[in-house]
Formats: structure tokens, C-alpha cells, sequence
């Protein structure tokens, strides 16, 4: 993957709900910076969109934080146009509160509500561009994992989806992994290991089908 540039996106997103709170998720960044490490070692050049994390980046990778999805946003369609390969690994919220309060909401009621809104999707949106990277998303499912995943692969206009089973303590934190990348016609397993080796094989399938669609192009 020499001379082949990587945005990677990691870690949750922190959507504000007023300047003490925020909605987040479990996602701790481990398979987003495992796939940074390993474009790294095939010799790719790396920019990583990061969420707040507790890890420290590869040396080499060009670290980018963010928080919110639409700071990741941002963030990704500053770096799209010197992109080749985009892996979507972040936990992106998928709703966010419609009024960022600007003082701490008081605890005034016995209930509140709060009103949610779309985020928006980074993986979606980038899939959908004219003259897009080649894209590579991720699907977190706790069941129905191959027919979501493909869904995704669809609804999303990726080239590869690489989906994982979560719950009951599995994937988020984890330190090992396992997935099933899907791709149009076909799929692969990464048996369960340390997320560093899964990311090792993924990205050696990324690789393979990049250079796949390289050829197609000509
Ligand atoms: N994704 C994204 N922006 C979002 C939500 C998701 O870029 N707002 C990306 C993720 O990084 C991942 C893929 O889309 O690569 C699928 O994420 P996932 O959470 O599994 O699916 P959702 O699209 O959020 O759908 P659902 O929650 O209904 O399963």
C-alpha cells in the first residue's frame, strides 16, 4: 500500500446535551487505531479521525480529534479529496440532542425529555460522492449480523463491510475481534484474535480488492 493514503475514522462520538453533559457509547477506539497500526505496516500513509479515546495513535499516523459527528464530519470531508481508501471504524452516534442548552439543565422535573435528532452519516455521505475513495465500512449487529451488514453494504455504497457481533461483552473494549467482510459477491472470516491481527488480514483484503478495483478502472 506504498504511496496509498488511509482515513481512518475511531473511537465514539460525545454529542452535548448542555456544557456538563453528553450522549456517547461503549466503542473505545481499539479496532479503529489497530486498523491505523496495521495501514501503517503495509505502508500506507495515515490520517486518523479520532473520538475521545484513552489511547495514544501510532507514531507515525496524522492524528486528527474530534467530537461530535459533526465535528467528525468535518473532520473526514476536509480529508476526502487525498484519500484513497476510507475505513469507517467509528461509533458515530446515530441521534443527537435537536438544543444544546447553553447553561446546566436544573433538576427541576420528575421527568424530562429530550429531543433527539438524525446524525449525520459520514459513511453515507462519502459513499455517495462523486469520485469517491474506495470505502470500507464496519457493522456493529447483536443479531441478523450477515443480512445487516449487507443492507449497510447497499444502503451505504461501500465496497467492503466488515461486521462484527456485539453484545454480551463482545467487540467494544475488547481487546480481540472477529469479523465477516462482506463484500457485492462474496464474503471472508477473520476468526477471533487480537484486534492488531484482525486488522493485520483486513486490511490485507482491503488491499487486494483496492487493487481489484484499480485494474477494473483501467
Ligand atoms: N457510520 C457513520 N456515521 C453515522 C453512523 C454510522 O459513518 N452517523 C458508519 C460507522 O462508522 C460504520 C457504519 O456506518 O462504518 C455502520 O455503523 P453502524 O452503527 O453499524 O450502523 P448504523 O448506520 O448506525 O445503523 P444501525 O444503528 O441502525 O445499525
Amino acid at each position: 500500500m506504498s504511496g496509498c493514503r488511509v482515513l481512518i475514522t475511531a473511537g465514539p462520538t460525545r454529542e452535548p446535551i448542555d456544557p456538563v453533559r453528553f450522549i456517547s457509547n461503549r466503542s473505545s477506539g481499539k479496532m479503529g487505531y489497530a486498523v491505523a497500526q496495521a495501514s501503517l505496516e503495509f505502508g500506507a500513509e495515515v490520517c486518523l479521525v479520532s473520538g475521545p479515546v484513552a489511547l495514544s495513535p501510532p507514531e507515525s499516523a496524522r492524528l486528527v480529534t474530534v467530537e461530535s459527528a459533526r465535528e467528525m464530519l468535518a473532520a473526514v470531508l476536509e480529508e476526502i479529496p487525498t484519500t484513497d481508501i476510507f475505513v469507517a471504524t467509528a461509533a458515530v452516534a446515530d441521534y443527537v440532542p435537536a438544543v444544546v442548552a447553553d447553561q446546566k439543565l436544573k433538576k427541576t422535573e420528575d421527568e424530562m425529555t429530550l429531543t433527539l435528532t438524525k446524525a449525520p452519516d459520514i459513511l453515507k455521505t462519502v459513499g455517495h460522492m462523486e469520485n469517491r475513495p474506495f470505502c470500507v465500512g464496519f457493522a456493529a449487529e447483536t443479531q441478523n449480523v450477515a443480512e445487516y451488514a449487507r443492507g449497510k453494504l447497499i444502503k451505504k455504497n461501500c465496497d467492503l463491510i466488515a461486521a462484527n457481533q456485539v453484545g454480551d461483552g463482545r467487540a467494544f473494549d475488547s481487546d480481540t475481534n472477529a469479523l465477516q467482510v462482506f463484500w457485492r459477491d462474496g464474503d471472508y472470516v477473520i476468526p477471533r484474535q487480537d484486534k492488531i491481527q484482525v486488522a493485520r488480514s483486513l486490511m490485507g483484503l482491503v488491499a487486494e480488492h483496492y487493487q481489484q478495483a484499480q485494474t477494473d478502472t483501467l
